[in-house]
């Protein structure tokens, strides 16, 4: 049974990517779906309706046209309260929903009986690989903070030897080796320069390695549930702030991307190690909207403190939308596989662990537990 799936054009500040991209729009369309793109939704990601067109999509000039008879929308930031009430009950919403931080909007789609479903829920299973929209964009947001450190370097990151005499390389450090790290780390070495790594998971530091990087060694295993990092005793935060700051003030270029799932983000970099830092030295702090790992970050602000550049960068996966729409919608075209059953109706129950873990709301309910708890405590 075939169905309507709608794309609306991304409304949020600076948001560039489009949930779909005309290869997937192909994909659909030939299964008999009908897909409808909201006029000049891929056009910022340089997606044109023709394109789409020629992929098989339709293109509808108002929300109310997108969202009419649509079972399925699919989406790159949270609908708004106002989309949601556009929607029909049942309707299936996925995307990211940045749960705990929006909760009206949780709430609204629990009480109009849409079924949402939140990507950045998805477990790190092998089996969710193809649909893990957190690493395929912070694989963007890597690259991308390696291309602005770079930028905003008064120095080569390469070693070059000239007529003009002989330059050192650059030395790039980065705090934080999960995917985005992991890709900062690629991109940097790639530019030539010498990298150097930290974690607090130990098992960072093969992949660290293997990218031809230095693993800075702290006697601390922070390993935590799931594979994500744990929070640190008092005296393991003294020993780690030590080493950092000894590689922090020889580096040239600073990449700060470490975070705890739920938590603020950890405090890596103090005013006073900013100050010990080298004049034209860089910090690019991918944590920026999670408080930040370094103190004086201002998010969505570029400024300069003792001769350092820091830069606090929002939602860096935007500024390549290209990509990183192209690999989002690919994660969601694996995930509605999950969705839809051999005769290409949907799944009755979503008993699958991918979506189990994923369904935010369904049938008037909250489905994923803590953002459940934030919604009764707001209500008392
Ligand atoms: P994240 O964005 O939550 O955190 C970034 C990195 O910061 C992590 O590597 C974390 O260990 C590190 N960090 C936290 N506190 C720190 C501190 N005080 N100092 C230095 N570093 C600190 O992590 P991300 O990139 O989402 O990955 C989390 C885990 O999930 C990793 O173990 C990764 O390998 C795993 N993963 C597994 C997948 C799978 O099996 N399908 C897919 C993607 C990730």
């Amino acid at each position: 049974m075939p169905f309507v799936i709608a794309v609306p054009k991304e409304l949020a500040m600076g948001e560039q990517r489009v949930a779909t991209v005309p290869e997937v729009v192909q994909k659909l369309t030939k299964s008999g779906h009908e897909v409808r793109i909201e006029h000049g939704g891929g056009k910022s990601a340089y997606y044109s309706d023709d394109l789409f067109i020629a992929a098989g999509a339709k293109i509808v000039q108002t929300r109310i046209d997108l969202f009419t008879g649509a079972r399925i929308v699919l989406g790159v930031q949270p609908l708004t309260v106002a989309e949601i009430d556009l929607l029909a009950e049942g309707t299936i919403v996925i995307g990211f929903m940045n749960a705990t931080r929006n909760l009206e909007a949780v709430a609204r789609m629990r009480d109009r009986k849409i079924t949402a479903f939140a990507l950045e829920l998805v477990p790190r299973i092998t089996r969710a690989q193809s649909m893990d929209a957190l690493s395929s964009q912070a694989t963007a947001g890597g690259y991308v903070a390696a291309i602005l450190g770079a930028a905003n370097s008064p120095k080569f990151l390469p070693m070059l030897t000239t007529a003009a005499g002989t330059i050192r390389p650059a030395t790039v450090l980065i705090l934080g080796a999960g995917v985005a790290g992991l890709m900062a780390i690629a991109t940097a070495k790639r530019l030539g320069a010498v990298v150097e790594a930290y974690d607090v998971r130990r098992a960072a530091g093969e992949q660290v390695r293997s990218l031809g990087a230095r693993f800075l060694e702290l006697e601390i295993n922070a390993e935590g549930k799931g594979g994500y990092a744990r929070e640190l005793t008092p005296e393991e935060r003294e020993k780690e702030q030590e080493m950092v700051t000894a590689a922090v003030a020889r580096a040239d270029i600073v990449i700060t991307t470490a975070s705890i799932p739920g938590r603020k983000a950890p405090l890596l970099i103090t005013k006073g190690t900013v100050a010990t830092m080298r004049p034209g030295a860089v910090i690019v702090d991918l944590a920026a909207e999670s408080g930040g790992n370094c103190e004086l970050t201002q998010p969505g602000r570029t400024i300069q403190e003792h001769g350092v550049t820091i830069l606090g960068p929002l939602n860096l996966p935007a500024q390549i939308p290209f990509h990183s729409s192209q690999m989002y919608a690919k994660n969601l075209h694996a995930f509605l596989m999950l969705l839809f059953d051999k005769e290409g109706g949907l799944v009755r129950e979503f008993t699958d662990e991918i979506l189990a873990a994923s369904l935010l709301v369904h049938a008037g309910e909250v489905r994923h537990g803590p953002t459940r708890d934030l919604l009764s405590e707001r209500k008392t």
